[in-house]
């Protein structure tokens, strides 16, 4: 359709029509293939009328594409102006080839898979039937209490918004639209209680929070979801300066901006609105275009038109932009994107995208420890112990379509690669030990006051290294957890997050030194719950740390360093960083130019993360002690130097006012390079 078609079109539906078109209802209201209200729906009061009418449905079964084809056609047939539904599914990390987490995908610094994923993601996503997803998330996360810092790329700016970027690149490569989520701020929930309120300066919004969504917009995002959040105790879904001052006139976004589910008539829980009436006003006035799931709009927006409590206009602009991502997508040319099973069973259990996730789950473990004892020997009698050893639950939280019963167990992936005797911790030459959370234990609505390695494990790890035997731990878990007390017991530290579906193969080809670990942490580990927040950009302060002298930056029990700074993830070779040059200083056009030598200083060839700090000189205004700004992944074999370039772009550096101006800044910028947020192999000064 023409831009002139779509505002015909719109000129001549209904009031009521247009509060529908701006509705999404869950498809497990429409059953069989007809629109026919079912269960719930028959409690909402809606008639099969209403329900034809809404513009998008939550897709809440699992996938069956010929049915969602059904629904969609009996919908668009049975709309008074054919308007066909567009569905929606949270495809978070891979639709039925499910990938690492997020924040273990982070772990990979390297946006083409993230890009990747996301095209894959969405070939499997458009034959199940589904038109648009519900990803990324690129909340910048500091507080693993809250168990949804496993959705996110994790606590670098930069990182989440690089990472995301790619993610929506790839997503929309595969023909689905994407949603940048949550909007804006939703990991400052107090206490890492998710849900919990919090609250943080327009100025820390603007250097913190926002920049991952404006670099997802840029790449052209076609949706936003406002957070479960507030910014100046206004809530996210009802907040005028970030929908309407910051989304569109100062970004010139026209993103739809989707609810999360039911938050529009959660205004009423913040008191806030007296009714779910002034609570559709407050949403639509300030530049919320869809309700997920309140049926707030569906119900009350006819009669707030009808008493002038919201503009006709303010109604058509919400619905436009419904209209237009319809119109983007071609629904109205084509609205049902795949009609047979048999295609979305064929395109979900390709090879190409078990292997893509294998690729992935191999590039986003970090191994944290080794004294030496991995990689592990063909021939060795190795016993396999723990609650993760034969459990297929690697998928993690928000893998609704992957299937665990696709899942190998650890122990069913080196029996049958054969190399190592599987035996008990008696005959054993060494001990692995698979253990850590639950996938159940992180994702939405799973916060905990003390993320800490589970007790009864700890004490089965302190029998097994009671053996004398060496043993590697295999951590399964979607935060980071306090590991303080757990790091003794080990030898060896594999961190496995949730590795998905070959996550298996992954961790076996790991521990038999067939590749050689490469991930770095996207998230900082603290040494204890008191710590938290602890991240590698935090702010500079007054008082400095004193060797604990009094009145100085200490605890007086806990040190202040983190137990696993962010970045940090060791190799089965070493690396060496040497003859960093600025090969060319920042300006307005150009990013700045480094390049460094990077060399394999041991025996196995391997492959590691180059990471660059920035931090201006004398500037008058606060900011971080150091924030990531560049980085590379680079392949060596064995004694092997390469030059490296990294690039530094001028939103790399630049700090924000409260209004969101870039400071006109201008001196000179101290730059480290490591291979973590703590070793300064090379230090550069940048002159901008
Ligand atoms: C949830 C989540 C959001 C998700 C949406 C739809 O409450 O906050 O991330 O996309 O509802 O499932």
């Amino acid at each position: 359709m023409t831009e002139k078609q779509l505002l015909e079109l719109l000129a001549s539906m209904s009031a009521e029509e247009k509060a529908a078109q701006i509705s999404q209802i869950p498809l497990s209201m429409c059953a069989g293939g007809f629109a026919e209200p079912t269960g719930p729906m028959v409690e909402q009061q809606l008639t099969p009328e209403q329900v034809v009418l809404c513009g998008s449905l939550i897709c809440d079964q699992m996938p069956d594409a010929e049915k969602f084809a059904g629904i969609v056609r009996d919908m668009t047939e049975r709309h008074p102006h054919h308007i066909p539904p567009i569905l929606m599914r949270d495809v978070i990390h891979g639709c039925r080839t499910v990938y690492p987490i997020p924040l273990a995908l982070g772990c990979t610094f390297e946006e083409s898979l993230a890009e990747e994923m996301g095209a894959i993601s969405a070939e499997e996503a458009v034959a199940c039937g589904y038109h648009a997803t519900f990803a990324p998330m690129v909340d910048v996360v500091r507080d693993p209490r809250w168990g949804r810092v496993m959705e996110s790329p994790g606590e670098s700016p930069a990182l989440c918004g690089q990472m995301g970027a790619a993610m929506v690149r790839g997503l929309r490569k595969g023909g689905v639209a994407a949603c940048a989520k949550h909007f804006a701020g939703y990991g400052l929930c107090g206490s890492g209680l998710d849900y919990a309120p919090g609250d943080v300066s327009r100025t820390e919004m603007y250097n913190t929070y926002l920049p991952p969504f404006k670099e997802a917009l840029d790449e052209g995002c076609e949706m936003v979801m406002p957070a479960f959040m507030m910014v100046d105790r206004i809530p996210c879904i009802c907040n005028p300066w970030l929908l309407k001052e910051v989304l569109r006139n100062q970004w010139h976004s026209d993103a739809m901006a989707i609810s999360d589910y039911d938050d529009i008539r959660q205004l009423m829980y913040h008191g806030i609105a007296g009714d779910k009436r002034e609570a559709a006003r407050l949403a639509l006035s300030a530049g919320a275009d869809m309700d997920m799931m309140s049926f707030a709009y569906l119900r009350h927006v006819p009669e707030l038109l009808e008493d002038g409590s919201i503009s006709m206009e303010q109604l058509d602009e919400a619905c436009l932009r419904v209209l237009r991502l319809k119109n983007k997508l071609g629904l109205f040319e084509n609205p049902v994107w795949c009609v047979d099973n048999a295609r979305q069973e064929e395109t979900c259990t390709r090879q190409a995208h078990r292997s893509s996730a294998l690729e992935a789950a191999l590039r986003s473990c970090v191994l944290m420890k080794n004294d030496g004892v991995l990689p592990l020997k063909p021939g060795m009698k190795v016993a396999l112990e723990g609650s993760h050893a034969d459990s297929r639950n690697l998928l993690g939280s928000w893998s609704l379509d992957g299937l665990a019963q696709e899942v190998q167990t650890l122990r069913e992936s080196f029996a049958a690669d054969g190399r190592i005797t599987l035996t008990d911790t008696e005959e054993a030459d060494v001990i692995l030990f698979a253990a850590g959370e639950e996938q159940e234990e992180s994702g939405e609505g799973t916060s905990k006051a003390n993320p800490v390695f589970p007790e009864e494990q700890l004490q089965q790890l302190r029998q097994l290294q009671a053996t004398g035997k060496p043993v590697v731990l295999i951590l399964f878990c979607g935060r980071p957890l306090i590991l303080t007390d757990v790091l003794p017991c080990t030898n060896a530290l594999m961190n496995a997050w949730f590795p998905g579906t070959m996550g298996a193969d992954a961790l076996r080809m790991l521990l038999m030194g067939d590749r050689n670990p490469s991930g770095h942490l996207s998230m900082t580990f603290p040494r204890s719950v008191g710590q938290i927040p602890i991240h590698h950009d935090q702010l500079t302060t007054s008082r400095l740390y004193n060797g604990g002298a009094p009145y100085s930056l200490r605890y007086l029990d806990e040190d202040l360093s983190p137990l696993f700074p962010f970045g940090f993830g060791l190799s089965y070779t070493s690396f060496a960083l040497s003859g960093a040059k600025v090969q060319q200083p920042l300006s307005e056009e150009e990013p700045a130019v480094v390049t460094v030598d990077v060399s394999n200083t041991g025996s196995l060839p391997g492959e590691t993360v180059v990471q660059l700090y920035a931090r201006w000189k004398d500037i008058p205004v606060v900011q971080p002690k150091k924030r990531l700004a560049a980085w590379a992944r680079v392949a060596l074999e064995a004694g092997e130097t390469k030059t490296v370039t990294l690039k530094i772009f001028k939103k790399r550096l630049d700090l924000y006012d409260q209004q969101g101006n870039a400071r006109a800044l201008q001196g000179k910028c101290r730059l480290t390079l490591g291979f973590d947020s703590t070793t300064a192999a090379e230090v550069l000064c940048l002159d901008c």
